[in-house]
């Protein structure tokens, strides 16, 4: 049996992404020639109307699934371990509000899952809660609003985080913001800025200086790697995702926030099998082999340095709760709710499944983290 036949770009695909790439090129000509991968990135993936979260659709019909698109499974153990948390914050004592923000929700589903177990296992709670869409895009804004129809007495949006006592939560959204890439020239003993510039009508990596904003985090590697660190070898980082989560400490009065991603922890950072970075392109459930065609086609998306968020929540007063793997989070809190006597949910073979895609090591379970952080 021969390999399954890659599918046809439908035409308004190619049209977007023709749209997309003409104002990229009018912008690197506009600044003389290139610009940081990282604005590529920005208006490849958010570019109002036309970048590639503006139409996506993610699970089999898309490009690429998470633990949301799994199944249903994911957003009730979250719904269940929701309420022991803010039973331990006081938040189910009236008159508070128990409080949920999830960030990057795309069409809603992971709030649809959630607030249908609380509504079919916590009635009382489900009454209560406040579940706050954190959504700049007025086009996801749209689908979720039409997933959530049947929760909109619960449902605000917001497009950014507003201060809260709760609970934020966002899966696979740190590894979604625009990343910059510096490459090492070990002869000058420098680092360039990976940056894109338009060669034959096509985009092609180039080299610029490296910026004043970035000198922190290049100057923090230590001398003794870069006597030995190859020529060529890239490291990557996400001035954004670290803003965003310093932003996200700031705003939270009480409670915690959490994240699942793949990615890698602080002693992992220069492994040296990583050194062409983690930066990947997805087009239907296969990776691209060029990440600079078709902006707003395909996916773009590096794994999250766990390390450097851990440090933004820390430097904005917060307390790491705990770091591991996504298998680990959820055989405990899963453990948790059988000790409790407290039946999640009926396992059915669908369930199983789902339960096999979120903690397996070949699945979501190995490569994945969860990141919990608490205002003390
Ligand atoms: C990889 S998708 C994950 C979607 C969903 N959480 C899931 O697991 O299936 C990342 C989502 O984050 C959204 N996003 C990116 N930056 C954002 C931001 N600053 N605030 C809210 N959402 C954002 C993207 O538009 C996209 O919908």
């Amino acid at each position: 049996m021969g390999a399954p036949a890659i599918p046809a770009i439908a035409p308004d695909d190619e049209a977007r992404s023709l749209e997309i790439s003409r104002r990229i090129r009018d912008e690197i000509a506009r600044l003389g020639g290139a610009v940081p991968f990282s604005r590529f990135m920005e208006r490849a993936l958010y570019e109002p109307g036309l970048g590639y979260y503006e139409h996506a659709a993610i699970g089999t019909s898309g490009d690429f699934s998470t633990s949301v698109s799994s199944g249903p499974l994911f957003g009730e153990i979250l719904a269940r371990q929701a309420c022991q948390t803010w039973e331990r914050l006081g938040l189910l004592a009236s008159p508070a509000t128990p409080t949920w923000v999830e960030a990057g929700a795309h069409d809603g589903r992971l709030a649809a899952d959630f607030l249908g177990w609380l509504g079919a296992n916590r009635p009382d709670i489900a009454r209560r809660v406040r579940y706050l869409v954190v959504e700049p895009s007025a086009t996801r804004r749209g689908w979720q609003a039409r997933t959530l129809a049947r929760f909109a007495t619960q449902v605000e949006w917001a497009d950014t985080i507003p201060a809260f006592a709760g609970i934020l939560f966002c899966n696979e959204l740190l590894d979604a913001f625009p990343l910059e890439r510096h490459v090492w020239d070990a002869a000058g003993r420098r680092w360039w800025r990976w940056g894109v510039a338009v060669r034959d009508d096509r985009f092609v990596p180039c080299r610029m200086e490296a910026d004043g904003v970035h000198k922190a985090f290049l100057e923090g590697i230590p001398e003794a790697l870069l006597a030995v660190l190859p020529s060529g070898h890239v490291v990557e980082h996400s001035p954004g995702a670290e803003a965003w989560w310093a932003g996200a400490a700031r705003c939270l009065q009480k409670g915690c926030l959490m994240t699942f991603d793949y990615g890698f922890e602080e002693a992992d950072r220069f492994r040296p099998g990583r050194s062409n970075g983690t930066l990947r392109g997805y087009w239907r459930h296969r990776p691209a082999e060029d990440v600079l065609a078709n902006p707003g086609l395909i996916d773009l998306t590096a794994h999250v340095d766990f390390g450097r968020i851990q440090q933004a929540g820390e430097d904005a007063g917060l307390t790491t709760v705990s770091l591991c793997t996504q298998h680990r989070c959820l055989s405990r809190w899963m453990a948790e709710s059988v000790e409790a006597g407290e039946a999640l949910t009926p396992m059915t073979p669908a369930r199983m499944r789902q339960w096999q895609a979120l903690s397996h090591p070949s699945h979501f379970g190995q490569a994945f983290r969860v990141l919990v952080q608490e205002r003390p």
